[in-house]
């Protein structure tokens, strides 16, 4: 299979899955525990229909939305995801790339293997800068001069993950930064020659948000030690809303679930939300982003922009979460496994054809802007 023959989700799935080592793949394709909440992601679209409306002329749409002050020319945008240039050797300045040419805003990870310097001074589009919140608040504080120096758009705070989700696919291969493979990951690897070559023939691997302030990616600091014993498990909303007033900008949370920590994120003067579950990596069992989405948009939808992220893979999909109210929707997988796949050519052309069929899709739906989308336009099963 090749790049031109991908069409959809499952097709550059399944071509990543050619290309990397089975426990790279495994890294992003899992989700924690029995992956409850990860199928459930996505079958919670299909729990909604669209009715669409006939006869009214639409012969083009426009899908630009506003979201946290940044004007998009599309309503998605690459939510930010660790250790690209593991999936490719181009890792965040592919997707920077591709993002900058589709009109779009993409997130940097604190775990991100490129330098956000690099990546605002790259590319003229939307940033978003994803934190994890530390123990040692100056260390917050270098982190946040940084991105704020660097000209970073959109602080986003992951409120998720005070631990790492139990992801059980990467016990079995012993996937972990620095690799401490088990025998069988390490064979995955030796049958994945043509990653290994691009892996050593290109720019050594690192940490660019972390390696001034923390050694990681040595022995001393695994990724999974950076977690348990680096970032603050007793985070409060106390302290979130000495952060907002740090950053003094725009400020979003992602990972709120629930309409009372929606309102706390406006009483706090967070301009907006990521209603999300981080792909069902973290808490199996937790609702699906989508089905939660209502509720959190009745609470607080007219003082804070929503935006949903988790098992986006059509643009229907898309077209859903904005009838109920979201301003905009995060792409995770939907991105990466074209990354993984051919690089910045395959994000461009995942891109693409979310644009195609957001374009399609509104026409079909009869209307000739997103901002007409609404719930008369859904029916529940
Ligand atoms: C491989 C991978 C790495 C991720 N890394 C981060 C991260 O560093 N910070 C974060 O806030 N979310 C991270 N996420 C979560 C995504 O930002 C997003 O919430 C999620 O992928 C959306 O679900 P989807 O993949 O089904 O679209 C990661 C997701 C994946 C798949």
């Amino acid at each position: 299979m090749k790049l031109k023959n991908c069409y959809n989700f499952h097709d550059f799935r399944r071509l990543a899955r050619r290309r990397l080592p089975r426990p790279i793949f495994d890294y992003i394709d899992g989700g924690a525990d029995d992956e409850l909440t990860y199928r459930r992601n996505t079958e919670s679209f299909e729990k909604v229909d669209l009715v669409p409306n006939v006869l009214r002329g639409v012969q083009d749409a426009d899908l630009s939305v506003t979201v946290m002050g940044q004007k998009l020319a599309l309503p998605v945008y690459c939510s930010p995801t660790a250790l690209q240039r593991l999936f490719h050797h181009d890792g965040e300045r592919a997707v920077g790339a591709a993002a900058a040419k589709f009109g779009t805003m993409f997130g940097v990870s604190s775990l991100g293997t490129v330098g956000v310097e690099e990546l605002r001074a790259a590319y003229d589009t939307p940033q978003v800068y994803q934190f994890y919140f530390h123990k040692d608040r100056g260390l917050n504080s270098a982190m946040i001069q940084r991105a704020r120096e660097a000209g970073v758009n959109v602080m986003m705070l992951t409120v998720d993950s005070i631990t790492g989700g139990n992801r059980e696919r990467d016990l079995r291969t012993g996937f972990s930064i620095p690799f401490r493979l088990t025998l069988a990951g390490m064979l995955q690897f030796a049958i994945k020659p043509g990653w290994g070559i691009n892996y050593l023939t290109h720019e050594r691997f690192r940490l660019p948000q972390l390696d001034a302030h923390i050694d990681m990616g040595s022995d001393t600091m695994s990724i999974g030690r950076y977690f348990t014993e680096m970032l603050d498990p007793s985070m409060s909303w106390d302290d979130t809303a000495r952060m907002v007033r740090e950053w003094d900008g725009q400020f979003c949370l992602k990972g709120v679930m629930s309409a009372e920590d929606a309102r706390r994120a406006v009483e706090i003067g967070c301009t907006g939300i990521v209603v999300s579950n981080h792909g069902g990596r973290q808490l199996d069992g937790s609702r699906a982003g989508f089905d939660q989405l209502a509720e959190i948009v009745d609470a607080v939808g007219d003082r804070i922009d929503v935006m949903m992220d988790g098992g986006v893979q059509r643009g229907s999909h898309v077209l859903k979460a904005l009838s109920i109210g979201a301003k905009a929707v995060g792409l995770g997988r939907y991105y990466l496994f074209p990354l993984a796949a051919a690089g910045q050519s395959g994000v461009e052309r995942a891109l693409g054809l979310m644009r195609d069929e957001l374009v399609r899709d509104m026409m079909l739906m009869g209307y000739s802007s997103v901002d007409q989308l609404c719930r008369a336009n859904l029916r529940w099963r």
